[in-house]
């Protein structure tokens, strides 16, 4: 059985992650310092009987003890909110980067077989052409977007010097169940407030595009690239732009809500278009994203597990 640890398996991605690939046969740990963890996404791991270790990254003492017999270690801990990272720009880097840094090194120390690093769209900035491919020139406009390319040099640089075998995964905007607090997404964010019959609110005239996938579509495609080892660099995401607009639109009619968006002033670091090529991971991985965005956000709507609601 290969034995799979994630860091950040508390948060939105990695406890959803840690139940899809519990489901699946593989044996998960999660190692999360809790900070910003799914409180409910928790309850739920712990429930599925999945273990989770309590503890930071940058522990290197600690983060070793429990790499002893991990095949795989997937790499999600980090901070994730672009907003604040303008605010604290050495917040994110201390964590984002020295995170890494300690994930990959503890990882060869202890002779973890692969490392998937979840990267971020974050990495290209401001589009330079559509659709965005692997390579795209990476020239982030964030202090967070600059953190994770960081982390990607990281790998490389272990991998060159030290034989590390890794992937790297420039993950898209994803949306599902348990996305946390005021670090949740633009899905979630919107979700919460129609729960509460508020009209969502938009940064900028709502023209800017992006590209949405579903959380369990990310597992699947992290999944993947563990049983496969390929040792590369993929976009993950849906393929398809929609814009912000159309997403309110689409909430609010299935929530039925005769209500209009609120309009607020666009914020830094916000990029105007987004959308992903994702002709190589569909060829290579033989990925293909399973949840269309109306189904996806159905689902979401109808479930009550959402720790932003
Ligand atoms: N959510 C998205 O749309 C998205 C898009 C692209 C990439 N990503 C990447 O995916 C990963 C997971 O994102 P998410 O949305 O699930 O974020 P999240 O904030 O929900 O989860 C991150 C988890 O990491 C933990 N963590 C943070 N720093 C840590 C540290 N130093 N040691 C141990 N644990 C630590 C937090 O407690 C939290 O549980 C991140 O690396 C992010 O950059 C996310």
């Amino acid at each position: 059985m290969v034995r799979v640890l994630v860091t950040g398996g508390a948060g939105f991605i990695g406890h959803n992650l840690a139940l899809y690939l519990a489901d699946r046969g593989y044996d998960v740990v999660v190692y999360d310092s809790l900070e910003r963890a799914s409180k409910l996404g928790v309850i739920k791991v712990r429930k599925k009987g999945i273990p989770v270790i309590v503890g930071d990254v940058r522990d290197e003492g600690k983060l070793k003890s429990s790499l002893r017999d991990v095949d795989v270690v997937v790499h999600a801990a980090a901070y994730v909110d672009v907003e604040e990272s303008f605010r604290k720009p050495l917040m994110y880097f201390n964590n984002n980067v020295l995170g890494t840094f300690s994930t990959v090194k503890c990882s060869v120390e202890s002779n973890v077989g692969f490392v998937v690093y979840l990267s971020s769209a974050a990495v290209y900035g401001e589009p330079k052409y559509l659709p965005i491919d692997e390579k795209h020139p990476l020239e982030p406009i964030s202090p967070y977007g600059l953190s994770k390319l960081m982390g990607e040099y990281v790998l490389n640089f272990y991998s060159r010097v030290y034989g590390l075998k890794y992937a790297i995964l420039r993950i898209f905007n994803v949306y599902g169940p348990g996305q946390t607090g005021s670090y949740a997404g633009v899905v979630s964010k919107f979700i919460k407030r129609v729960k509460k019959g508020l009209p969502p609110i938009i940064y900028g005239d709502g023209f800017q595009t992006r590209d949405f996938i579903y959380v369990d579509d990310v597992s699947e495609a992290i999944r993947l690239v563990i049983e496969k080892r390929v040792c590369d660099v993929f976009n993950v995401a849906s393929g398809k732009e929609i814009s912000i607009n159309r997403l309110a639109e689409i909430i609010l009619k299935i929530s039925r809500l005769e209500i209009k968006p609120i309009y607020e002033a666009a914020r830094p670091g916000d990029i105007g278009h987004s959308v992903a090529d994702i002709s190589k991971i569909v060829k290579v991985l033989g990925f293909k994203p399973k949840v269309c965005l109306e189904s996806g956000l159905r689902k979401l709507l109808n479930i009550t597990y959402l720790d932003t609601v």
